[in-house]
């Protein structure tokens, strides 16, 4: 017979404080109140689900009872109360899921057991998971414990949803708040797990997984197992991309740089690839709009990703394409997106529309900012205040204009300010070339839009 597989989840749920990720605030503040013996009588862990809660209550329950507890309250993991309590087996510890004994009698039953003294360890300690789940009653039963639990007594709780728990509950609780755990921190985690596993994971794989599994590790964990089970110990961007039915962040920022040098065949070849594969078009599209807050945010920052849980490697390149875009551009394009997002599932031709925003992006990637071209047309039909033509954005003449301008390009908001792109140094510089056919186009039919000066 062959061995059944742990999940990797369940194999690798952290059996030291040192080992829980993320959650330092926790980590240290139930470390301080073990070392000082100020442990609280009841505990009560918040946060999203598979960011450690359930691993947090089992690490303090480990370290209440653990035999050989180090000085910094780390539990061994290793003495027999260390070893039962990981299992779930432990005489003093008493788990409970409250999703499925939600009861009055169900809780007191587990109850009646507070008053006889631990079998092996200092404390029994009660473990209800999901602890918002009791009902009205059993909340009453527990309650009546907690006002006033023997000296041996630790109640520790758990719960993604605090605020279905009754004040009266609640503030009987030192509440701690775990929270998602960062890209990053996910990805450091699965590395290591891949390497005490020996799987070949490239880390813009792993990032890949961590980015769709939003702050919990658990379902970070789940994908690293469903794609090892699909591709084995060596899997790649492409398996996790087909098995999640995700695009990678490299994938899109080298779609919008495509889009940002006008190239539209680029742009249909992808609507095409995603509609051909079943991916969920508006999520794909939701994908595009979170890259483009990110652009947003990297431009506006002039490239400083500090807080924005980027990868160093990847933000030179998206850094490029904001510069490419500019801030305005990329307001628009992220305006273009949510637009199609939001009406592309009811739409009678999804395909088509995806393909007209992506083209519509491309033009974003051409357009001069309106100031610009105020500038220009003031420069054709007023050449005697030339000199007086600044790059700086002394666009005072044209500033009417400009405005007028701005509700008016397809009602959206554009730059009245020359960008600082180095394609307008001409203009900065207030040189005399002449403009090309397409300026006077352009300018022709911003002239019959606007009116000249
Ligand atoms: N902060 C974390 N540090 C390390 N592993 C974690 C963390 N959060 C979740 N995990 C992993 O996910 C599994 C489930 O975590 P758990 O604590 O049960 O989540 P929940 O918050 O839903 O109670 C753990 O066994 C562990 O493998
Ligand atoms: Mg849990
Ligand atoms: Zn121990």
């Amino acid at each position: 017979m062959t061995e059944a597989y742990t999940v990797l989840a369940r194999k690798y749920r952290p059996r030291r404080f040192a080992d829980l990720v993320g959650q330092p605030h926790v980590v240290n503040a139930l470390r301080n109140a073990i070392v000082t013996n100020r442990v609280a009588q009841a505990f009560l862990f918040t946060g999203p689900r598979g960011t450690g809660k359930t691993t947090s209550a089992r690490l303090l329950a480990s370290a209440l009872n653990c035999a050989r507890r180090g000085d910094d309250a780390e539990p061994c993991g290793e003495c027999e109360s260390c070893k039962d309590v990981a299992r779930g087996e432990d005489l003093d510890v008493i788990e409970m899921d409250a999703a499925s004994n939600s009861r009055v009698d169900d809780i007191r039953q587990r109850l009646e057991s507070v008053d006889t003294r631990p079998a092996r360890g200092r404390y029994r300690v009660f473990i209800i998971d999901e602890v918002h789940m009791l009902s009205t009653s059993a909340f009453n039963a527990l309650l009546k414990t907690l006002e006033e639990p023997p000296a041996h007594v630790k109640f520790i709780l758990a719960t993604t949803n605090p605020e279905k728990i009754p004040e009266t509950v609640l503030s009987r609780c030192q509440r701690y708040d775990v929270r998602r755990v960062t890209t990053a921190e996910m990805v450091a985690r699965l590395g290591e797990i891949c390497a005490a596993e020996k799987l070949h994971v490239a880390p813009e794989v792993l990032r890949a997984i961590c980015e769709i599994s939003e702050g919990g590790l658990r379902d970070a964990l789940g994908r690293l197992d469903q794609l090892v089970a699909f591709a084995g110990d060596r899997p790649t961007l492409e398996h996790a991309e087909k098995v999640f039915g995700l695009i990678s962040r490299p994938r899109l920022v080298e779609l919008l740089n495509a889009l940002a040098r006008g190239d539209a065949a680029f742009g249909l070849r992808f609507a095409e690839e995603v509609f051909d594969s079943g991916k969920d078009v508006a999520e794909v599209l939701g994908s595009l709009v979170s890259l483009t807050r990110l652009l947003m945010l990297l431009a506006a920052s002039g490239g400083e990703a500090k807080g924005l849980d980027l990868p160093a490697d990847e933000v030179p390149q998206m850094h490029k394409v904001a510069e490419r875009f500019g801030l305005h551009g990329l307001v628009y394009i992220a305006e273009i997106l949510s637009d199609c997002r939001q009406r592309v599932r009811r739409a009678a031709f999804p395909r088509v529309m995806v393909e007209a925003a992506l083209i519509k992006l491309t033009l974003v990637g051409q357009l001069e900012p309106v100031g610009v071209l105020m500038d220009r047309l003031s420069e054709m039909t007023d050449t005697d205040s030339l000199s007086g033509v600044t790059g700086q954005g002394d666009s005072s003449k044209s500033d009417a204009g400009a405005q007028q301008a701005s509700q008016n390009v397809g009602g959206r908001q554009e730059s009245a300010k020359p960008a600082t792109r180095s394609e307008n140094s001409d203009v900065s510089q207030g040189s005399k070339r002449t403009p090309t056919e397409s300026e006077k186009a352009a300018l022709e039919t911003l002239k019959r839009k606007f009116g000249a000066r």
